[in-house]
């Protein structure tokens, strides 16, 4: 028999097929939006495997509903969506998708640092609006990014390539991370620095720590005070890290200078959230993954853990590996 497999949203055809050859497959594909959290309650009573994306919320209740679940393969590195302590309890796997999308969204936050600092998307506005009526000596400026301090919040592969982008521009790169990372500092000449140090020195704050109970508000009012004011917070790891009403009251009282957010702690962002109001936000609709090859590469990658766990094999990204033990 067939394993059973649950896919929540439409997938690339050549995945699908992938998944296809070897299960049965129910997916939700009504339209391009998340599963209803009921539909996805009842389907998942019998089914092995689920294939997930970050926009599903996969709590405990549901995964107890679950009676012969093997695995959730998330379509993600980030795993915050998923109860993952709960999963364990019950022998579930949970499966995301590292490293092939490293490369993507460091390059992604780079576009975003350089877009906030040098204000394109506001130019790129007054352009627009017809309101460009000549070259004028201060119009317009932003900060440099050359040369400037970046301080990177979580050295993880994200993080570390990233890194090396700066060295590019001839940054000077100091970091902090629950651990030190030697070769990073080695080969990046990086330096590693207490979290309010890199708050202080920075010009360029990046978060780029997962999303869990020790990083919620990482970001609050006592960081946002301790940044230059000529200073750029970008983030493209998870909205919940930073305080979104202490960084829009630390942006219009001036205590730091611009925002470059891909991430937002409530996605799709309400349009009426304060932080879209202001010029010096450059906001981003979570996009730090999507190029065509990365996002193909990554649907493939959790068929193939989906396939393995249900094959009784050890999925190539296990996030549990506690699980190996037992
Ligand atoms: C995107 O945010 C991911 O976690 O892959």
């Amino acid at each position: 028999m067939k394993p059973k497999v649950y896919i929540t949203r439409k997938i690339p055809d050549e995945t699908l097929a992938l998944i296809s050859e070897v299960c049965e497959v129910a997916l939700w594909e009504q339209e391009d939006l998340p599963v209803p959290y009921e539909v996805l309650e009842k389907a998942v009573v019998e089914v092995d495997g689920i294939y997930s994306l970050l926009t599903d919320n996969i709590d405990e209740a549901l995964i107890s509903k679950a009676k012969n679940l093997k695995v959730i393969s998330n379509m993600a590195v980030g795993f915050n969506n998923i109860d993952l302590k709960a999963a364990t309890a019950r022998g579930i796997m949970v499966t995301n998708t590292p490293g092939v999308l490293t490369e993507t969204t460091a390059d992604l936050t780079f576009a975003l640092l350089l877009a906030t600092a040098r204000r394109l998307v506001e130019s790129s506005d007054f352009l627009r609006e017809g309101k460009w009526k000549t070259w004028s000596p201060m119009l317009l400026t932003g900060q440099d990014v050359y040369g400037a301090t970046l301080g990177i919040i979580g050295m993880g592969r994200i993080g570390e390539a990233l890194a090396k982008r700066a060295k590019g521009f001839d940054m000077r790169i100091i970091y902090h991370n629950r651990n030190r990372k030697p070769a990073v500092e080695k080969e990046l000449n990086a330096e590693y620095v207490d979290l309010d140090v890199l708050l202080k020195e920075s010009d360029f704050v990046v978060i780029m720590t997962p999303f869990t109970p020790e990083t919620v508000n990482l970001i609050g009012k006592r960081e946002l005070s301790l940044m230059k004011k000529t200073a750029v917070l970008i983030n493209t790891a998870r909205g919940g890290i930073v305080n979104e009403k202490a960084l829009y009251n630390a942006l219009v009282k001036g205590e730091i200078w611009a925002a470059g957010l891909d991430v937002f702690e409530e996605e799709p962002v309400p349009l009426d959230n304060p932080l879209l109001s202001l010029p010096n936000v450059v906001a981003l609709p979570h996009i730090g993954s999507a190029s065509k090859k990365t996002r193909m590469t990554m649907a493939n990658l959790a068929a193939e853990n989906l396939l393995q766990a249900l094959a009784g094999k050890t999925p190539p990204n296990l996030v549990n590996v506690d699980l190996l033990k037992g």
